[in-house]
């Protein structure tokens, strides 16, 4: 594409190479306007910002649509697993069977923690919060194993270490939440089957053996969240990585990101909001006409990127019937989330604004289902967005221009002011 977009100022105009992907989605490419013309872009909450191009995951807001590396999400959730999925997202192609066996051996070899780590869980208080913990131990790996101080991209064992471990410092700081002494894990168990033992297995149950549906429920969700190119966490790993810090110490910013209820703490807030509802007799009227007068906002419902709807909502929403089904569970929260959903799509309020649900608004059922705490929920997702943040810090660190992220600004404040001593400052009230 040779087009180029002109910007006149200053009696001057400007040239600007549009660049565009592979969807025909189009850019400015604005990497000389300061020094060409002094000037700089100012976009909050980078509404309108291409940090980087990527070739790990496209989505359409407007169609709904959100391929990993070109595969759609929905063939995914329904044929691969989590860990397919995780090498694909980090590799760039579909592993052969040599390729994930290997890679899924990786994961088994390295899915121990060093027996004094297991011992950090004892300095946390047993009601921390699990985000919490989990983003301090991340952090630790990097005192663990000093050798991936030096980041490396190409670094195999660093990236599985990572991510089987992760799900070890999950379950170990549920069991410990809960009092009980941990699970270590099992060399026979996949990855996802691991994860429920260690959160699961009782030392009074010593035969535990996660259910096949709870499984593949597990495998599904984590596919769903795997990636979501630019949000705000993976941003964060994108920023904290450019500055050279270590695979882990930029994973461990991610995880407070996301901890965030505008993000990937949205799932616990459903809960809680549903909850709310329900000790209320179930009858959403009032709560919707505080979100209308944007006293609160519907959580799990609207998007960034989806103006139409969230595909990974659909196939949640699938997936919680069919688990409650099986489980012969009846939740009211799911009834009360589908009234819900059924009233907000058909309002004006959220018609106007293209709010859909998310992500996030069906997960918490999924996760209830299956026994998981709400607490628990944000780990959860950390746990799925792993391979996604992984893929984005390697293809950074990989990239030919890879510079520190350092945004700029336009300076506001006070211009020059002389100090005063401090009796002078301000007279008195
Ligand atoms: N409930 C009620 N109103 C909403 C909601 C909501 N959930 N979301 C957006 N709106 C309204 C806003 O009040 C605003 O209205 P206005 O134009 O009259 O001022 C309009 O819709 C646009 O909203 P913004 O906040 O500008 O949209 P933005 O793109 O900045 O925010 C976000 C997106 C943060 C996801 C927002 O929709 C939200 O807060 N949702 C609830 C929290 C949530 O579910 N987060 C999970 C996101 S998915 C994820 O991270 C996995």
């Amino acid at each position: 594409m040779n087009q180029k977009a002109k910007l006149e100022y200053d009696d001057k105009t400007y040239e600007m190479q549009i660049v565009e992907g592979s969807f025909a989605e189009r850019a400015i490419d604005i990497r000389s306007l300061r020094k060409d013309t002094g000037l700089i872009t100012l976009d909050s909450g980078y509404m309108n910002t291409g940090a980087t191009s990527s070739k790990i995951t496209y989505i359409n807001g407007e169609e709904g649509i959100l391929l990993y590396r070109g595969y759609p999400i929905k063939q995914l959730a329904e044929q691969s697993s989590f860990v397919e999925t995780s090498y694909l997202l980090i590799y760039g192609e579909l592993p052969t069977s040599a390729e994930l066996d290997e890679f899924s051996n990786l994961l088994t070899y390295h899915s121990m923690l060093h027996e004094d780590m297991r011992h950090l869980f004892d300095g946390f208080p047993s009601n921390a919060h699990p985000m919490a913990v989990l983003s301090s131990m991340v952090s630790a790996l990097s005192a663990y194993y000093p050798d991936s101080i030096e980041p490396d991209p190409s670094n195999k064992q660093d990236i599985a270490r990572l991510l089987s471990k992760l799900r070890t410092i999950a379950g170990f700081s549920y069991q410990k939440r809960q009092g009980r002494p941990v699970a270590y894990p099992k060399n026979d168990l996949d990855y996802c089957g691991n994860f429920l033992h260690m959160m699961f297995s009782h030392p009074a149950e010593p035969t535990y053996l996660p259910d096949p549906e709870l499984v593949n429920a597990l495998n599904v969700l984590l596919i769903l969240h795997a990636d979501h190119e630019q949000n705000c966490s993976s941003s964060t790993v994108r920023m904290v990585g450019s500055s050279q810090a270590n695979l882990y110490a930029a994973i461990s910013a991610g995880i407070s990101a996301l901890w965030g209820p505008l993000h990937g703490g949205a799932n616990q807030a459903v809960i809680d909001m549903l909850e709310e509802i329900r000790a209320e007799g179930g009858d959403s009227t009032a709560f919707m006409e505080q979100v209308k007068n944007r006293e609160r906002r519907l959580m799990g419902f609207g998007h960034r990127v989806y103006k139409n709807f969230d595909p990974r909502a659909m196939i949640l929403k699938k997936y919680a019937d069919h688990l409650l089904a099986h489980l012969k569970i009846e939740d009211e929260l799911f009834d009360i989330a589908r009234q819900l959903e059924e009233v907000a799509l058909s309002d004006e309020y959220f018609i106007e604004r293209k709010l859909y649900p998310n992500v996030d608004f069906y997960s918490g059922i999924l996760y209830r289902a299956m026994g998981i705490p709400t607490e628990m929920f944000t780990v959860l997702f950390a746990l799925g967005r792993i391979p996604g943040w992984i893929a984005h810090w390697k293809e950074m660190m990989e990239a030919p221009d890879v510079r520190i992220a350092r945004p700029r600004q336009i300076y506001m404040g006070a211009t020059q002011r002389d100090y005063m001593p401090r009796d002078s400052r301000r007279p008195p009230p």
